[in-house]
């Protein structure tokens, strides 16, 4: 192991010199190296295989392209970013890492799995963060030795275009890797609110509802999801509706949520529209398989 401790409270600049590792190379991960490597983070950007990483790597890459285009970024910048991101298969490089950020699927046992051979893989110091939009960081850091380095900072899609971090503390993490957390959100140009440990936090609970309500309505024929999505963007000016969103955020990922509210509350709120379930079975899952309440025929059109 060949990371260096970073030392409590140290200035968000200096941070800039220390690698993340980002741990799944899927929507929210390659979004999220973008935005490390953009702010002048080095960052290895990892995933089970080699197709999925490079897939991740031009996912990241096109983010990039588009805040270049829209002239949100200037082009040196881009090129810049991308010339910090190299990608990985499996943690053996996550040893050089101080920040790590976990961007693997909403699934409870393959987050804890994922951090227990985090804890192995990386240096004692290194801060490890959680990306879930749902799971109670406390329950993925249970079986760790040392629990205290994980919180859960909580990015949104597309990461280079929203400018909130969700801050997870759970019961276990020790204040010094809050600090840290807040200093590399604040390092990365977002807004940071801070949420208690419990399900879904603050903003997944409230989306889950608005989605799964849309759902239902669309489930008892009250109107096309064309009128529902028209509804939420005209009416409470969103800026996408809610079956737009659904599909941008992955109906898979949008059902895990619902479910982990379901398990963490008992609450019917959270009860799952069935059509939700039907179309994760039948894989339509949104922009990333091409075909969710839209269809996106081009690969340009997934995310
Ligand atoms: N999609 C969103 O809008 C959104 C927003 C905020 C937070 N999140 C959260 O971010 C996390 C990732 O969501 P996503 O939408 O990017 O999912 P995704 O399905 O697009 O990507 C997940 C990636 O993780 C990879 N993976 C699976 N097992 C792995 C392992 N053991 N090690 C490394 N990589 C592994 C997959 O191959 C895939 O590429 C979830 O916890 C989700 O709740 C999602």
């Amino acid at each position: 192991m060949t990371a260096d401790p970073i030392p409590p409270g140290s200035d968000p600049r200096a941070s800039v010199r220390q690698r993340v590792f980002v741990v799944g190379a899927g929507i929210m991960g390659s979004g999220v190296a973008a935005q490390c490597a953009l702010a002048g983070y080095p960052v290895t950007l990892e995933d089970i295989s080699e197709e999925l990483a490079r897939r991740g790597l031009a996912n990241a890459t096109r983010a990039l392209e588009h805040a270049a285009q829209k002239g949100t970024i200037g082009a040196g910048e881009k090129e810049a970013a991308l010339a910090r991101i190299d990608v990985a298969i499996g943690l053996r490089r996550a040893d050089a890492a101080q920040i790590v950020v976990e961007a693997a699927p909403e699934d409870l046992r393959l987050k804890r799995e994922v951090f227990r051979d985090l804890e192995d893989a990386t240096h004692p110091a290194a801060l490890l963060a959680s990306n879930t939009s749902s799971l109670p960081i406390t329950s993925i850091a249970e079986n760790l030795r040392d629990p205290g380095r994980v919180v859960g900072l909580h990015f949104f899609n597309p990461v280079l275009q929203m400018g909130l971090i969700e801050l997870i503390p759970g019961h276990r993490t020790r204040p010094e890797i809050v600090e840290r957390a807040r200093a590399f959100g604040a390092s990365l140009g977002k807004t940071i609110v801070t949420s208690r440990d419990t399900p879904g936090f603050v903003t997944t609970r409230a989306l889950a509802v608005l989605l799964n309500e849309a759902v239902w309505m669309l489930y008892e024929g009250v109107a096309t999801k064309e009128d529902i999505d028209t509804a939420y963007r005209l009416g409470f000016h969103h800026p996408m509706g809610p079956f737009e969103l659904a599909d941008l955020v992955g109906l898979d990922t949008a059902l895990a949520i619902l479910d982990v509210l379901w398990e963490g509350f008992h609450d019917p709120r959270y009860r799952a529209c069935p059509l939700l379930r039907t179309m994760v079975a039948a894989k339509q899952l949104g922009r990333k398989t091409g075909e969710g309440f839209y269809i996106y025929p081009s690969r340009e059109g997934r995310a």
